[in-house]
């Protein structure tokens, strides 16, 4: 199909009227899409949303969510209305759905609608951070050991592409005993003349570590007062494992970017994620996939680049996306909010704390998150003696319990307790580690 005529479409016909006309056949109008609010006053309540088996207990959603029933009918919603005239449907909606999206983004992180960009997961906007971040020759980007695979591949393409220099430290010597202090002066001590970037994950999925954002962020102020606008220290924070579990809003945090897949802990469409970065943080980094936003479409036609644009729509990845995923997100980010994130963010970490007390008296489990709350989320990485991880996880599936094994090179058996699990399932999971760990015969 012909983008730029079909964009044209959106802007003057359906100015004119002709789409609105056509959409209004095609599918709900979006005013009357909204759902009425569901009863979220309890987590019985709040887990009767989701088509999540009973029949498990599962304690792996960190990785991929299941959708409640607000985000599952606005799915639908789109989704029908798209099979019944996918043309005028996108192009109707094209900006609009893009900006709804990106509005819901910005109220629950308390930031600019114009400061997000929306990306199709977590590594899809560390890539287009660390790929377009404004780095002069002799620059460098500091990242660390505890920092996943699509942060550290993000630097290493970034390496590869442009000569950029990276370099990976050590925060914390040992996870469960780690320290805001250890970490904050290990940042501090890694930073040089040349350092452009500081690139950490803000809950790690290889030990559960929560690293002390703002503590690093005044840290890094400290090193900035002394540099020039373009060489400060940009503070860049893959912030997966905390989104959808931390309640902070994002400015609060002091870090110049963040970035988070919202199909995990969030519960949102599959397939959606955004970045979030501080107005002048974004300056001079000016995207490496064309974005689809129409003014940029003018400025090509213009003969210009879209430059003048806000970085949020300028650095979006354009192309057509699963628009009925994108134009969803909004109802996970509702939902988040009726819940209310402080109260997420309670539960979260009582069922952790709940697990990794559990975890911590078996005699031959090592727990490798800290017990401290403020070095922890809602992750627990341990190691069960004489049983590795992967064996863990396939004994734990053979009891109906749904666990994940860490993709890292030291690699622990995890929990990471949710908003859809109760005590008494944690409780469960305890008790089918500690049967592993049960000499043969005795009754558990
Ligand atoms: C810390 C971290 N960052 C990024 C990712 C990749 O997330 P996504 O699937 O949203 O790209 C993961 C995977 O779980 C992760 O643990």
């Amino acid at each position: 199909m012909d983008v730029k005529r079909a964009m044209r479409i959106d802007r003057r016909d359906f100015l004119s009227g002709a789409v609105a006309a056509g959409a209004a056949l095609a599918g709900a109008p979006r005013a009357q899409a909204a759902s009425s609010a569901a009863d979220l006053s309890t987590w019985p309540r709040v887990r009767d949303q989701f088509l999540l088996s009973r029949d498990t207990v599962n304690l792996a959603l960190m990785l991929l969510a299941s959708h409640p029933k607000p985000v599952r009918e606005a799915i639908d919603r789109h989704r029908r209305a798209l099979d019944e005239d996918p043309v005028t449907y996108a192009m109707s909606h094209l900006e609009t759905g893009d900006r709804e999206t990106r509005e819901a983004a910005a109220s629950y992180l308390s930031v600019k609608p114009e400061e997000v960009a929306l990306t199709g997961n977590t590594t899809t906007g560390l890539a287009l951070l660390y790929g377009g971040l404004p780095l002069r020759p002799g620059q460098e980007v500091v990242t660390t050991t505890h920092d996943h695979y699509s942060t550290h591949e993000s630097l290493r393409l970034r390496a590869v592409h442009t000569g950029a220099s990276v370099r990976k430290v050590t925060l914390y010597a040992v996870p469960e005993t780690a320290s805001e202090d250890e970490i904050v002066s290990n940042m501090v001590k890694a930073v040089g003349p040349k350092t452009r970037a500081v690139a950490v994950t803000w809950v790690h999925s290889s030990t559960g570590v929560k690293l002390p954002i703002r503590r690093m962020a005044d840290a890094l102020a400290d090193v900035n007062r002394k540099r020039d606008e373009a060489d400060r220290v940009l503070l860049c924070v893959d912030g997966v494992h905390a989104f959808g579990v931390e309640s902070e809003a994002a400015p609060d945090l002091g870090c110049d970017f963040l970035v988070a897949g919202c199909h995990k802990w969030l519960f949102g469409p599959r397939g959606t994620g955004i970045v979030w970065g501080r107005a002048a943080a974004w300056k001079g980094n000016a995207g490496i996939i064309p974005t689809f936003d129409w003014a940029a479409y003018q400025a090509w036609m213009r003969g210009q680049s879209p430059d003048g644009l806000p970085p949020g729509p300028r650095t979006s990845p354009g192309g057509f996306h699963a628009f009925e995923h994108r134009w969803a997100l909004p109802e996970a980010f509702r939902f988040h909010q009726q819940i209310g994130k402080a109260r997420v963010t309670a539960r979260i970490h009582e069922l952790a704390r709940h697990c990794k007390e559990g975890l911590a008296a078996l005699p031959k489990v090592k727990l490798h998150t800290p017990q401290s709350e403020a070095l922890s989320a809602g992750l627990v990485c341990f190691e069960v003696e004489g049983v590795g991880p992967q064996e863990v996880v396939d004994r734990l599936r053979a009891r109906k319990i749904i666990a994940s094994e860490t993709p890292y090179a030291t690699s622990y058996a995890r929990f990471s307790p949710g908003l859809l699990n109760t005590p008494e399932e944690i409780d469960r999971a305890v008790a089918a580690v500690a049967a592993m760990t049960a000499p043969k015969g005795a009754s558990l």
